[in-house]
């Protein structure tokens, strides 16, 4: 067997959300680079290996496939796979704080530490390291200092590139960029760096949307654009709370503001509120800094978006509690959708969370329906009190309730058949729609009592 050689060693630690599908979409789009994925946890990579993806994403398994054994490889043997890379990106976890300094608000950069630390006992050459979690700013400052102290003589240089991709359209996100940002020094190896970077990403990105900026611009950009997309979500959500107390509709109000090519049209859809793992943990990260820096307004501002998100998601609960005549003890309410948003099984920061957990202080009895993170569900209410259950058929976890809530905006759930789902509910029959994704008026004319998001509730009481 002839023994393939590559032009270039890429490895990534880090086979989450973000490592796995990025590398995938690299190795898929350079067949001369060898890409190598590596994780401490042991069960993840061996679902990289099968068929059984740890993550559902459209189109992953595809494209893993189209490279795995190839040039594409999942490993547990970190040391080894450093050691063999020309360029090394890290995507491992940077969660909040929830001790010591910054409890609460600081990015914990242990993970981080630990793997940088790790780079420099597995490596024997010279190599790129690239921050591909979103990192407070000036992390690459701290990481040279950690690397570079190495006293073997190897030189490591750090450059930035954040991920922009959107869980749910990971894939088409990768393969179709808006952007890809690389940040670097701009002294010679870091320009270096810079070059070798954008060459990888010009195999199948073109190179007018490649951008290179400074280090630090490309730590804060990252910050800077989740901080600008919640804000977008929060501030539709303000106004579907002035909505509901006017009798305007948000809907009507996003669509005729969004025509404004100024401000455009996307993330003006008022909700139960944004979840996933990235918009509060790097809102609160960008607000730490700020408050590092002694900018306290700045500071102020940007939480504000997060107290706006809490504020949603308490009003979508009192409204359901104050429509189904101020108790739900004891009463059935069927969750629809857990995930954070639609297509994809991620759980994390899911207003579903925050929604279910209020309802069972007030004694529901809720069941939860998904079509790809019940597993997750089960693992975010382990040991909550109060009674819940899991029904994979939506039809199943209606059955005999007195209000459904829709909390994930699956496709599915718009062609569900509303009339035999009326017909097993008690009633009166309440639907919260924390999406707007229904047609109100029809399931109105049914006989629900349905109850949108910034707009007049449609009832017959
Ligand atoms: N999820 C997203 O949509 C998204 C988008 C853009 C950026 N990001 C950022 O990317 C980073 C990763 O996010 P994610 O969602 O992929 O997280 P994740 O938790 O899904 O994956 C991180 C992985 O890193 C592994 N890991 C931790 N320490 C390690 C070590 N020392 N050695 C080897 N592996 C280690 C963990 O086991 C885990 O599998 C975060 O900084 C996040 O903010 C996430």
């Amino acid at each position: 067997m002839v023994k393939q050689t590559f032009k270039k060693h890429v490895t990534c630690i880090g086979a989450g959300y973000v490592g796995g599908p990025t590398m995938a979409v690299i190795a898929a789009k350079c067949p001369d680079v060898k890409v190598t994925v590596v994780d401490i946890n042991a069960a993840r990579i061996a679902a990289w290996e099968s068929d059984d993806l740890p993550i559902f994403e459209p189109g992953l398994l595809d494209v893993v496939k189209k490279a795995r054994g190839r040039n594409l490889f999942f490993s547990t043997d970190v040391d080894a796979a450093i050691r063999s890379a020309d360029i090394l990106f890290v995507s491992v976890n940077t969660p909040t704080k929830t001790f010591g300094e910054g409890a609460g608000k600081a990015a914990d950069l242990q993970y981080w530490e630990k793997t940088a630390r790790n780079i420099v006992k597995a490596s024997a050459s010279d190599k790129i390291i690239v921050e591909k979690s979103t990192l407070p700013v000036r992390t690459a400052h701290a990481m040279e200092r950690i690397l570079n102290a190495n006293g073997k003589g190897i030189h490591f240089e750090v450059a930035s590139n954040p991920e922009f991709l959107a869980e749910g359209s990971a894939v088409k996100d990768l393969l179709n960029p808006d952007r890809v940002l690389i940040g670097t020094q701009e002294t010679k190896t870091g320009l270096a760096a810079r070059k070798d970077l954008v060459d990888l990403y010009a195999h199948w990105v073109d190179r007018k949307n490649i951008i290179t900026s400074n280090v630090w611009s490309a730590e804060l950009s990252k910050l800077a654009a989740n901080a600008f997309l919640a804000q977008r979500i929060s501030s539709i959500n303000s106004m579907s709370a002035f909505c509901e107390k006017t009798e305007a509709d948000v809907s009507e109000v996003g669509y005729a503001i969004g025509k404004d090519n100024r401000i455009g049209a996307r993330f003006l859809h008022a909700s139960v509120g944004f979840g996933g793992s990235c918009f509060k943990k790097d809102i609160l990260n960008l607000v730490y800094l700020c408050e590092r820096y002694g900018l306290w307004e700045v500071a102020q501002y940007w939480e504000y978006v997060i107290r706006i998100n809490e504020y949603q998601m308490t009003r979508f609960v009192q409204n359901m509690i104050q429509a189904m005549f101020n108790t739900i003890a004891k009463k059935r309410i069927a969750i629809l959708g857990f995930a954070f948003k639609a297509n994809t099984g991620d759980t994390r920061e899911s207003p579903a969370i925050y929604v279910t957990k209020k309802l069972l202080e007030e004694q529901a009895h809720v069941i939860i329906t998904d079509p790809k993170a019940i597993a997750n569900a089960k693992i975010d209410l382990a040991g909550c009190k109060g009674t819940f259950e899991f029904a994979s058929d939506p039809y199943a976890a209606v059955k005999g309730a007195h209000a459904i809530a829709v909390c994930t905006e699956w496709e599915e759930y718009k062609h569900l058949e509303f009339k035999r789902i009326l017909k097993s509910m008690e009633k009166p029959a309440f639907i919260f729609d924390g999406r707007n994704i229904l047609d109100h008026v029809r399931l109105f004319e049914m006989g629900f009592n349905v109850f949108p998001v910034g707009k007049r509730p449609l009832t017959h009481y």
